[in-house]
């Protein structure tokens, strides 16, 4: 009798299927993930949650690799939002250290990559380690152009819209515009995603239908895809399926 074909073949097999499928021409070209799930991961394996983190990381790895491979241009991800502070502090200085940990790790593949890192949110009241960390990132990898990785580091979509409205009341203080000259594209200007397109695709991994105080305003006409994938789990081909299922939507932006 044949041997079982292994779990490899299976997943060779799904990615051979899914490439078929693969419109190179139509890729989203801004791709966002909500990486949910990895205290549930670590749980479900009676692993402390940084556990969970840690490979978490992992999955960031292999999605940058997967997106490259794809063409998406760029890919935002949420790491540490401004409400997770208010998790256990022995959770959140995991956190802390692991960001610098990995982001060292993963300096010469992002070079080798031509991954640009880019930050949103505020940066200025992290730990200066981490803080620190991410801003020689962002310095090092700003030649590079063939992927943007935009990192939501204390990000919070409700304190990124204020921060906007105060600055163009400062603005309007200061003479620089006037109150009838705030339109969409001026407050867009004083978003941390300034210059960056909208997300085409939104991602949530771990099954929650919500959106966490992510990007609130970015996605106003995203394509959402919720997989119950945890994301230590999420793996090239969970990407690949998504921009699948994203080439097969009706995008409309309310015309018809
Ligand atoms: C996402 O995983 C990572 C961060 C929010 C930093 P969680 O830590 O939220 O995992 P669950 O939702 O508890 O499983
Ligand atoms: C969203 O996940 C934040 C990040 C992925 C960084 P949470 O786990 O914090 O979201 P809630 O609390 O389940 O809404
Ligand atoms: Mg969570």
């Amino acid at each position: 009798m044949l041997n079982p074909p292994s779990s490899d073949f299976f997943s060779s097999e799904r990615a051979h299927a899914l490439l078929r499928r693969l419109d190179p021409q139509a890729v989203p070209a801004h791709v966002a993930i909500i990486m949910d799930g990895n205290g549930r991961w670590a749980e479900a394996r009676g692993l402390p949650r940084a556990a969970g983190h840690r490979a978490g990381a992992k999955a960031i790895e292999e999605t940058i690799a997967a997106a490259k491979e794809c063409g998406i241009r760029y890919l935002t991800i949420y790491s540490f939002s401004t409400e997770n502070w208010r998790r256990p502090h022995e959770e959140v200085s995991a956190l802390m250290g692991l960001f610098v940990e990995v982001l060292r790790a993963n300096m010469s593949d992002l070079m080798r990559q031509g991954v640009r890192v880019r930050v949103i949110g505020e940066l200025d009241s992290m730990p200066s380690r981490t803080a620190k960390a991410f801003s020689s990132a962002v310095t090092q990898t700003a030649g590079n152009g063939d992927l943007d990785l935009v990192v939501a580091l204390n990000y919070g979509a409700r304190d990124e819209i204020v921060r906007a409205a105060r600055a163009l009341a400062r603005d309007a203080v200061a003479g620089v515009i006037s109150a009838d000259d705030v339109d969409e594209a001026a407050l867009e200007e004083r978003l941390y995603t300034a210059g960056l397109p909208d997300p085409d695709l939104l991602i949530r991994t771990s099954g929650e239908m919500r959106l966490s105080n992510f990007l609130l305003w970015q996605v106003a006409y995203s394509e959402i895809r919720v997989t119950d994938v945890l994301w230590p789990d999420f793996c090239r081909d969970d990407l690949l399926e998504a921009v699948v299922d994203f080439q097969g939507r009706e995008r409309r932006f309310g015309g018809r």
